[in-house]
């Protein structure tokens, strides 16, 4: 196994880091291997804004609902859609289509995870926060973003101050079907609850009872933050 594989499947969230800083050349990698990401169209449509404000990263940290380590994280990242550019070079450009929505969605986690295997590459640690969609509007408006961008997720950087187990993946079988879509076999299914199981029970911190199962189904069975739709298109975005 090669250490680029050795990173990726050593994958885990970092939540607990030291107060210690990233320097400025490691950061500047980082992004560079984001921007090295593939493009659909070669779009580029995606917007990184730094926060360093300690202010607006105590709102923004409320505004995930309460996720202290959007505060605590050496970095934090804010990756946004981004077609104000492309409307400032020509006005009439027509961003408003769902299509070009999802492309920066796309393109916006690409570009995100080649920062995070970055980062873990060298020995530092991060994860997502996609709770700033809690409050998308609020988030938007600290950042000062205009029209036609809008917010997808943060990300949290820093030196890792804890050890987390890697969490257990669905089975191969289940992700990849050959040639069509093939029925779910629930026997594996059980298998890998009874593996998320044991990794709930025993993990260093946050230790609980339930099975990937319930975790998911418990969550699909609410509403998924319904404000989204319309936050979209009061910035321009997914109207038709
Ligand atoms: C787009 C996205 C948004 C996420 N948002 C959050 C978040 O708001 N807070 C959090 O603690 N983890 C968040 N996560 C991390 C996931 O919970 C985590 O990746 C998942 O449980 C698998 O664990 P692992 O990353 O340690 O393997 C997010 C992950 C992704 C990909």
């Amino acid at each position: 196994m090669n250490s680029t594989i050795e990173t990726i499947l050593g994958h885990r969230s970092i939540r607990k880091f030291t107060p210690e800083p990233i320097e400025h050349e490691q950061l500047q990698t980082i992004i560079q291997a984001g921007l090295a990401a593939s493009s659909s169209s070669m779009l580029q449509v995606v917007s990184i804004i730094r926060v360093t404000d300690s202010e607006k990263r105590k709102q923004l940290a409320e505004c995930a609902g309460n996720q202290a380590y959007v505060e605590s994280a050496a970095e934090f990242l804010v990756f946004c859609i981004d077609y104000q550019r492309h409307s400032t070079i020509k006005p009439d450009v027509q961003v408003d289509f769902t299509e070009l929505t999802l492309i920066g969605a796309v393109d916006s986690g690409i570009m995100a995870q080649n920062c995070l295997l970055a980062a873990e590459s060298m020995g530092l640690g991060g994860v997502y926060i996609g709770g700033l969609r809690n409050n998308a509007a609020r988030v938007d408006e600290i950042l000062s973003l205009p029209g036609n961008t809008a917010i997808l997720f943060g990300m949290c950087l820093g030196h890792p101050d804890q050890n987390p187990e890697v969490k257990p993946r669905l089975p191969i079988d289940v992700i990849m079907h050959e040639n069509q879509y093939q029925t779910l076999n629930l026997d594996t299914i059980q298998a890998y609850d009874q593996a998320m199981q044991d990794y709930y029970a025993n993990r260093s911190s946050n230790q609980k009872q339930s099975t990937w199962s319930q975790e998911v189904t418990g969550k699909l069975t609410g509403e998924s933050r319904p404000h989204i739709l319309p936050y979209l298109n009061s910035k321009g975005l997914a109207k038709r």
